[in-house]
């Protein structure tokens, strides 16, 4: 459990969360692997391009800006999405959140860092080529007006530029979980739950499997 973090910007309320940090670059699988995480791990998945995306559906002040700065590819301030990120946490009765795509730069982490008192417990970090990214991306089809290919560009230099930056910080403090995303779903996932599965369960599922094979 890391905290202290103060719900609603009060010192009265305190909740204590565990936060996963789920980076890689756009279209590597992020959303995909973190539903797979929920279903198996309890945890709440929080998906920054999620919730900036819903914000502009909500038809708030902020709608247009972020709209603007998604279609470019570009990161939106720091404080806006830190807000939905908080309220999210606030409104969830779990304590476990896998974070998706925040945070992209350095100011998402340091800020983030400042206002929740949150260190991640560690980073998963989904490692793919470009040209693999972009057949995903070209192929998503979710009818995102960013899944088209000259903004895949900007998105792709963003994140070798600002997002990169920030893994490699972790990095430096040891807490990145690397995974081979290139693979299909299934053995990604399989790769994942290596990475959250306890040792001690390491254990019983091998010799269980030494007991059949016996
Ligand atoms: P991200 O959240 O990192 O941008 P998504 O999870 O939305 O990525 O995946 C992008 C697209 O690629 C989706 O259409 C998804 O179905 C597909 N996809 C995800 N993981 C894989 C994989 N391992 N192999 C092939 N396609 C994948
Ligand atoms: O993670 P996802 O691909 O859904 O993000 C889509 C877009 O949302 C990004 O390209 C960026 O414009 C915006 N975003 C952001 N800050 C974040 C996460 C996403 O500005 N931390
Ligand atoms: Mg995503």
């Amino acid at each position: 459990m890391i905290g202290p973090f103060e719900a609603n910007g009060s010192a009265h309320t305190t909740k204590k969360v565990s936060v996963v940090f789920v980076l890689g670059g756009p279209g590597s699988g992020k959303g995909t692997q973190c539903a797979n995480i929920v279903e198996h791990f309890g945890y709440t998945h929080l998906s920054a391009g999620d919730l900036l995306r819903a914000e502009i559906k909500s038809g708030s002040e902020n709608g247009t800006m972020i709209q603007n700065m998604i279609k470019e590819g570009k990161i939106v301030p720091s404080e806006v999405t830190i807000k939905l990120l908080q309220r999210a946490i606030e409104e969830n009765g779990n304590d476990k959140f896998l974070i998706d795509g925040f945070p992209r730069n350095e100011e998402n982490r340091a800020a983030f860092e400042a206002v929740t008192g949150i260190e991640p417990e560690f980073v998963l970090f989904f490692d793919c080529s470009e040209e693999e990214m972009e057949r995903r991306l070209l192929c998503r089809n979710q009818g995102r007006e960013d899944d088209n290919i000259e903004t895949i560009r900007k998105r792709f230099k963003v994140y070798m530029e600002s997002s990169l930056p920030v893994i490699e910080y972790y990095n430096a403090k040891g807490k990145v979980k690397k995974i081979d995303a290139a693979r299909p779903v299934g053995e990604v996932f399989e790769a994942v739950k290596a990475v959250f599965t306890p040792p001690s369960d390491k254990v019983k599922a091998a010799s269980w499997s030494f007991k059949w094979n016996d």
